[in-house]
């Protein structure tokens, strides 16, 4: 199966808003979510920008975009793809 693609926004707003506590987020990771994911952490998105700083921190899983993001979220959203 191929993995899913998780991009964390390290960008200064993101990361000082939450991002930095998800940096680790695989290893953290329910047992029936490891190893499903590439997590790479990648520069300002420019959501914060578009969007507003009240949904920093962002992340995109697959391309979709996860706002005030929290492992939780991400965790919620994995499932969601895996069983569609
Ligand atoms: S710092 Fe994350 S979208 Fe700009």
């Amino acid at each position: 199966m191929k993995k899913m693609q998780l991009e964390i926004c390290c960008g200064t707003t993101c990361y000082m808003l939450g991002a930095n506590r998800l940096l680790n987020i695989e290893n953290e990771m329910p047992s029936d979510l490891r190893g499903k994911t590439d997590v790479r952490a990648l520069p300002c998105m420019g959501l914060c920008n578009e969007k507003e700083l009240a949904g920093a921190p962002y992340v995109k899983l697959n391309g979709h975009v996860i706002e005030n993001a929290t492992a939780e979220k991400i965790y919620a959203k994995m499932r969601e793809l895996l069983e569609a």
